[in-house]
């Protein structure tokens, strides 16, 4: 049985007093055992949210890592850096990141052999655009990011990996996939990964539904057969995101 995992992506939101205030209120609202909840914030505030989270169960991420140990990279923060700082998790290729920042399916690549290596988990992003699910190449299109992204990674390493099907179309739109949109990709990913690996590799892959996550549709995404949590973004800043933990009791 996979533990369901939910991750909140702040992305560019909460100095690092407003970080506080934030951590101060949904603490106590998500702190449990029964779900790996995971806070995603920016770099800046990274240390004082990790140290508000010592002692709970609420593990931090980061939203982007570099593929380089260290050197001449203006503005980079290494995977060294981020794992001294007691980061567990960072998020790794999302569809905001290849769409306004440049990166493509090889820096994704390497950026999760980088994080790997230094024993932080992924949270590995694929999705396709309106205009790919209206052509109807989403499962292609989704099939050769995750191959390309885990290409060279030995199954020890993959299975560490969670992965976060987004569709591009669903991201901040307030546009759902349908649960059985969802559910479809997802085994998909699953698939490719039995087919990379081996299907013990597929049945412990964790993967996340992300885009327009909310209390009012969590319970239903995360009941499907391969959808194992998600990755929220604009609900992850309000209380609303307590609902999205529990949503066993919504
Ligand atoms: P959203 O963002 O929940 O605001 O749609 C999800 C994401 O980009 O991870």
């Amino acid at each position: 049985m996979r533990k369901k995992i939910v991750a909140g992506n702040w992305k560019m939101n909460k100095t690092p007093k407003e970080a506080l205030e934030l951590v101060e209120l949904l603490k106590p609202k998500v702190d449990t055992d029964s779900c790996d909840v995971i806070f995603c914030v920016p770099y800046v505030d990274l240390i004082p949210v990790g140290d508000a989270l010592k002692g709970t169960s609420i593990a931090l991420g980061a939203q982007n890592v570099h593929f380089e140990e260290s050197g001449a990279y203006t503005g980079e923060i290494s995977p060294a850096m981020l794992k001294e700082i007691g980061v567990t998790y960072v998020v790794i290729g999302h569809s905001e990141r290849r769409a306004y920042f440049g990166e493509t399916d090889e820096t994704v690549n390497k950026k999760v052999k980088t994080a790997l290596s230094h024993e932080l988990i992924p949270i590995l992003c694929v999705g396709e655009s309106l205009e790919e699910r209206e052509m109807g190449i989403t499962i292609e299109k989704v099939r050769s990011q995750v191959k390309l992204a885990l290409s060279g990674i030995s199954e020890e390493q993959a299975k560490t990996v969670v992965i976060a099907y987004e569709p591009i179309w669903a991201i901040g739109t307030g546009k759902t996939a349908t649960s059985l949109q969802a559910q479809e990709v997802c085994a998909a990913i699953r698939q490719v990964v039995g087919e990379l690996y081996s299907p013990s590799a597929a049945q412990s892959l964790r993967i996340q539904y992300g885009g327009s996550v909310g209390g009012k549709n969590a319970a239903e995404l995360f009941s499907m057969g391969d959808i194992d949590g998600g990755l929220v973004g604009g609900a992850s800043l309000k209380e609303e995101f307590a609902q999205i933990v529990h949503y066993e009791n919504s």
